[in-house]
């Protein structure tokens, strides 16, 4: 796969001699789930920094409503959650990644109990709910659809307790800094009090999420800019499987407010999907109707959008009588009252949205990637776990599982010496310019609304071609730039990773998984039933 245009190994001008600089044996970029988990176990005999770009609760982690999935009720069965994992990843998952995520769960999930997560339970045990695609009652949740933050709150509450921990919120990750046989040795960032600071580590544990802001309509917060696989690739590492963005079936639909995720679960709950005339049609695209995987309800959506002429479809929550919702959904009740919606007599107005990068850096099960000394978990990682398509609720899963894994590969590598970066010297020097600026926060709208159009839930051959001419001439006026806060280094790293995007999609002339193309609307066994691999052509 080819570089783009105006590639360079750093975003910005380095002098390390003259730069602001710290030294640890683990340096984690991100604090969702498998950063903080990651630091917690790296943190049991190593010296740990923890930064991320906002505060600690900014993380799609903390967003998540549905919950973790796990083998916890007596009659459901590993063999079962690996089968369902397996069936919605459309043929290329890799089954002893699976194996070996499925059976951490239960201990993981335990483990968060005891260390005080408040999930919800029925006689003293964990509750279950349904999610789509899975044959059994196994998602955990706790305090109702408030999941993500529960969890993230006791994870940051171990974090803190442990001394060997030192987190940096407001820390924005420039660039993996490598020395001269490529072995990552630490990051360079912009510290918002201090300016630009370099953190030299003996490991570095990429943890950095997803990139749903490459497109108008996601559930993602503000920072899932893609930065941790932008500088991954900056950095020579294999990215894999670019072209599977997942979407997610139900976002509230107000036009003008940013998009909020509707959990599955209150499919998983009963609740149904009504067109715009009132007409449930989920029976028609599927055997499982609403609980159909989440690439085959999303397409449904939009299908029927189409025939109805509408913006969106309704979610039906009438069902529920409405003190049980108020107490089960909280964050959504809450969401929906705020638009003036009372979800015991009204619609709610839903729609797909950009949920979930699958594509990732790719890592091996000790969650190592290419790069020697440099780990990833969590979203920004291609573990081989989800294949083509994410089973719901199995990322927070993930997260824990590759977090501890990195964390303990970490503990694991030989306790080096810091004096070996104090004769490290690192000089770069971007080339100078003449080319005129574009407005960024424009390039970032319009490059948004592109990936929505024509990188988004159904893609044909011309506006792919399309997209990656308009991407490059947006780089040319981008890339060559030398930007000194974070939005400008976040639509660098979107443009670089969108390209990446659009042209994998390119590539994958089938359709499998969350990945369809109107042009090639089946899957291709033959040319197609493996992974696209990317790294940067020198
Ligand atoms: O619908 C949800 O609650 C989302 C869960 C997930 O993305 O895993």
């Amino acid at each position: 796969m080819t570089g783009t245009p105006e590639f360079r190994r750093y975003l910005v001008n380095i002098d390390s001699i003259s730069t602001h600089q710290l030294f640890t044996d683990c340096v984690v970029v991100g604090a969702g789930i498998a950063g903080l988990r990651a630091a917690i176990e790296a943190g049991v005999s190593r010296s740990v920094i923890i930064v991320c770009k906002g505060s600690l609760q900014d993380s799609n982690t903390w967003k998540a409503q549905g919950g973790i999935a796990s083998v916890l009720d007596n009659n459901d069965t590993f063999e079962s959650h690996i089968a369902d994992t397996i069936e919605t990843g459309c043929g290329i998952c890799d089954r002893e990644v699976v194996e070996l995520v499925v059976r951490q769960g239960p201990q993981l999930v335990e483990q968060l109990l005891a260390w005080g997560a408040d999930f919800d339970l029925v006689d003293g045990r964990v509750a279950m709910t349904l999610e789509g695609g899975h044959s059994h009652a196994r998602v955990a949740h706790a305090h109702g659809d408030e999941t993500g933050q529960v969890v993230a709150d006791t994870l940051i509450k171990k974090v803190r307790e442990n001394p060997n921990i030192k987190v940096v919120e407001g820390f924005y990750t420039i660039d993996l800094l490598a020395n001269k046989d490529n072995e990552c040795i630490g990051i360079i960032g912009h510290d918002r009090r201090l300016g630009q600071q370099i953190i030299w580590a003996t490991n570095t544990i990429l943890a950095t999420g997803g990139a749903g802001q490459l497109y108008r309509e996601t559930t993602n917060p503000e920072g899932a800019t893609a930065d941790g696989l932008a500088m991954a690739y900056r950095a020579d590492a294999v990215l894999r499987d670019l072209e599977f963005m997942q979407f997610h079936p139900t976002t509230l639909y107000v036009a003008g407010a940013s998009r909020a995720l509707i959990t599955e679960t209150v499919r998983g709950e009963g609740a149904v999907l009504l067109d715009s005339r009132g007409h449930r049609f989920m029976q028609q695209y599927h055997e499982a109707a609403e609980l159909a995987p989440r690439d085959i309800v999303s397409r449904a959506i939009l299908e029927q959008m189409l025939k109805t002429n509408s913006t969106h479809v309704y979610l039906d929550l009438r069902h529920f009588d409405k003190a049980y919702f108020a107490k089960r959904f909280p964050l959504i009740n809450e969401l929906c009252e705020s638009f003036g919606i009372d979800v015991s007599r009204d619609l709610v107005p839903v729609r797909p949205s950009a949920h979930y990068m699958i594509a990732g850096v790719k890592t091996d099960t000790s969650a190592r990637t290419s790069i020697k000394n440099l780990y990833a978990c969590g979203e920004v990682a291609s573990t081989g776990l989800h294949g083509a398509n994410r089973l719901g609720s199995n990322s927070l899963l993930e997260g824990l599982v590759f977090g501890k894994t990195a964390g303990q590969a970490v503990c694991r590598h030989k306790k080096a010496s810091i004096a070996q970066f104090k004769h490290t010297l690192i000089k770069f020097q971007v080339p100078h310019s003449d080319r005129s600026r574009l407005d960024t926060a424009d390039v970032r709208n319009s490059l948004r609304a592109l990936m929505w159009r024509n990188v988004g839930i159904t893609r044909t051959a011309q506006p792919l071609i399309e997209t990656q001419e308009i991407v490059r001439f947006w780089q040319r006026y981008v890339m060559d730039k030398i930007f000194d806060e974070p939005a400008g280094w976040e639509c660098q790293n979107m443009l670089t990773i969108a390209l990446l995007m659009a042209s994998s999609a390119q590539l994958r002339q089938e359709s499998r998984g969350v990945h369809f193309r109107s042009d090639f609307p089946h899957p291709d066994d033959k040319n197609f039933k493996k992974h696209i691999e990317i790294k940067i052509e020198k």
